[in-house]
């Protein structure tokens, strides 16, 4: 999987979180875990893209207007922003289905944007995105195992 194929898959994975949120509007137990993952799929997709992709794109085009890395950033702070907003905001709070709309409306924006402009030209680059792709996978195995190590905690 090169890094592009791994960054796809994981939009795919968060949509698919988002999708059974919205489907599941009466259950708040089961409101609040789909929460928790929607969260925690954006949490592990937008550390390895930022530490390693955007760089990559960076650099294949210093300067870029075309190719505005600085709006992706700013994309991912916004929604690292609202993910912040779960740890204390509960379902059924007000406020929660709001967040959770807007979160959701923002992803799928940037999600699209990427989608269209960011990775085609990536693919055209010499960037090498084999290489990007496996460091990718490395980062997400350490967050995930991270995020599990929390999990337990909470849990037990
Ligand atoms: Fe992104």
């Amino acid at each position: 999987m090169d890094a592009i194929d791994f960054l796809q898959a994981q939009h795919r994975a968060v949509e698919k979180a988002f999708i059974a949120l919205k489907a599941d509007d009466d259950d708040l137990e089961a409101k609040a875990a789909l929460a928790q993952r929607a969260c925690e799929e954006l949490s592990i997709h937008t550390m390895p893209e930022e530490e390693l992709l955007y760089p990559a794109a960076r650099e294949a085009w210093p300067g870029s207007e075309t190719i505005d890395v600085e709006k992706a950033y700013t994309e991912h702070f916004l929604v690292k922003t609202l993910i912040a907003k779960f740890e204390t905001l509960k379902a059924g709070d007000k406020g929660f289905d709001a967040t959770f709309k807007v979160m959701s409306e923002m992803v799928g924006h940037h999600v699209e944007e990427e989608e269209k402009e960011l990775f085609p030209e990536l693919r055209k680059s010499n960037c090498n995105l084999r290489g990007l792709g496996e460091k990718m996978e490395k980062r997400k195995a350490e967050l995930q195992s991270k995020l599990d190590a929390v999990g337990s905690k909470s849990v037990g």
